[in-house]
């Protein structure tokens, strides 16, 4: 399955949004889309307005960027799995590295997000990736590798059907310096095998994410275990997003 998503952090009000959204909207036609899953992830306060606006337009899903792990209780600034089901949101980033990096999140945490997200019929769309002297010193395969069987301990195969991952090396997001495919493709396909040997199957959508834009994105997509992209700055500009719909559609 070919999946794109626009995850737009902590950017644009809800007029602006609203205003992307609906430019997105109006020129994702059927053969932009063609067989491309198209997910946006604004942020949480636009969430019910975007699920709103889609309903003229069920072509894109909605996902939030993180949520907690338990579903209601004195968790003050919070927004609980069960929340998101009730808003009819799709899925749910998790584990994105800025959340590890500047709110601490752990693997563990992640672990039990994922488990409640699943628990709520919400994708949980699981994002690892190393960091710039994990990959200097040599280490990143495996540390990608144990992030993820963390993230995804104790799940069924059931379970594991419906997730998403995001590989996003960390030194690649927001940077401007993007993996290369080779790179995107040796992580990918090494997660896919650990997945294999340790759950039994490796078919699930890996994501490459880490400024990934209309001019690198050919070649990125065109690798064999990449099955599409998590885009931050270029899906704030619709049409680096549609273009971006695109080339996965076509690669
Ligand atoms: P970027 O962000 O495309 O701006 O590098 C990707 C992400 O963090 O998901």
């Amino acid at each position: 399955m070919k999946i794109l998503v626009g995850n737009w952090k902590m950017n644009t009000t809800p007029e602006e949004g609203i205003s992307l959204l609906e430019k997105i909207s109006n020129l994702l036609t059927n053969e932009v889309v063609g067989d491309v899953r198209v997910v946006v992830a604004p942020p949480s306060l636009h969430l019910i307005p975007s699920v709103e606006k889609l309903w003229e337009n069920p072509e894109i899903a909605v996902a939030a960027q993180n949520c907690h792990h338990k579903d209601s209780g004195a968790f003050t600034g919070e927004i609980s799995p069960e929340m998101l089901l009730n808003s009819e949101v799709d899925a749910v980033i998790l584990g994105h590295s800025e959340r590890r990096e500047y709110f601490k999140e752990t693997d563990d945490l992640v672990a039990l997000k994922v488990k409640a997200a699943l628990k709520h019929h919400l994708i949980p769309i699981v994002c690892v990736g190393e960091k710039l002297e994990q990959r200097k010193s040599g280490t990143f395969l495996n540390d990608t590798w144990t992030q993820l069987k963390i993230a995804l301990s104790d799940l069924s195969p059931e379970g594991l059907a419906d997730v998403v991952v995001a590989y996003e090396p960390v030194w690649a997001i927001g940077t401007g310096e993007v993996a290369s495919p080779d790179q995107a493709q040796e992580m990918h396909a090494f997660l896919r095998g650990k997945l294999k040997e340790t759950f039994g199957t490796g078919e699930l959508p890996i994501l490459y994410g880490g400024s990934c834009k209309p001019s690198n994105a050919d070649d990125i997509f065109a690798q064999p275990d990449v099955d599409g992209g998590l885009i931050g700055g270029a899906s704030l500009n619709a049409d680096d997003f549609l273009l971006l719909v695109e080339k996965l559609r076509k690669s």
